[in-house]
């Protein structure tokens, strides 16, 4: 018993990324451009509901941190950024395509996302990325060429160009806190905190 009672229980822990949520038009627009564009059958077209701009991601943090990284997320707050999405690119650029993702040309997002990597860092839930960020919605990821293999298969009819009405200005609509939860299907992203953006797309009241 006395064993027992030393082991101490491991705190649980949650993936964790934030995000800017798109207005609900876009992902409309999206859905349906993708019923073509994203067709090759080597291709698994991300979710209506997960598409979105990913800011800063955690990976696993104690679930004690979520009150805290939630209002790190709020004192990060600014006015709803533009965004102009742009034709989808592989990535890798080169070799086998993991996902397919549109770039977003958002000097606004940039400095949202400079002022919250900030917060996050400061405290101590969030090492930053070497690399500088790009601000790129993900629409479709590769499916893998075998289960249990991590080499993808081969898209031999990528993406094509996105309408012109979809690389129209549009503005962001709220930040979020998202649970990534890892399922054979896919990943789920449960929302813990959403933060309006002051003067955002949304029509919404939380
Ligand atoms: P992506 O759209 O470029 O794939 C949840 O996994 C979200 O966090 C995804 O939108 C994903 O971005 C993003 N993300 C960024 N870095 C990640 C990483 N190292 N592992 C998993 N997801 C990551």
């Amino acid at each position: 018993m006395a064993a027992v009672a030393k082991e101490r229980p491991k705190s649980p822990r949650a993936r964790l990324f934030v995000a800017l949520d798109l207005p609900d038009e876009i992902r409309e627009r999206l859905v349906v451009w993708g019923r073509e564009a994203l067709g090759d059958s080597a291709l698994r077209p991300v979710a209506p509901e997960s598409l979105h701009i990913t800011l800063a991601f955690l990976g696993s943090r104690p679930e004690e941190e979520v009150e805290a990284i939630a209002a790190a997320v709020r004192e990060s707050v600014a006015p709803a950024p533009w965004l102009e999405l742009r034709d989808p690119e592989p990535r890798p650029p080169r070799g086998r395509a993991r996902l397919f993702a549109l770039p977003v040309i958002s000097p606004g997002a940039e400095a949202l996302q400079a002022g919250l990597a900030q917060k996050l860092v400061e405290g101590g839930f969030y090492r930053p990325e070497e690399r500088p960020f790009w601000p790129h919605v993900t629409v479709a990821r590769v499916r893998a060429e075998a289960r249990g293999s991590r080499r993808p298969m081969v898209v031999s009819e990528p993406p094509g160009a996105i309408p012109e009405e979809l690389a129209e200005p549009r503005i962001a609509v709220r930040m979020a806190l998202y649970r990534s939860e890892l399922q054979p299907t896919g990943a789920r992203y449960v929302p813990l905190a959403q933060v309006e953006l002051p003067g955002g797309g949304s029509s919404e009241v939380i």
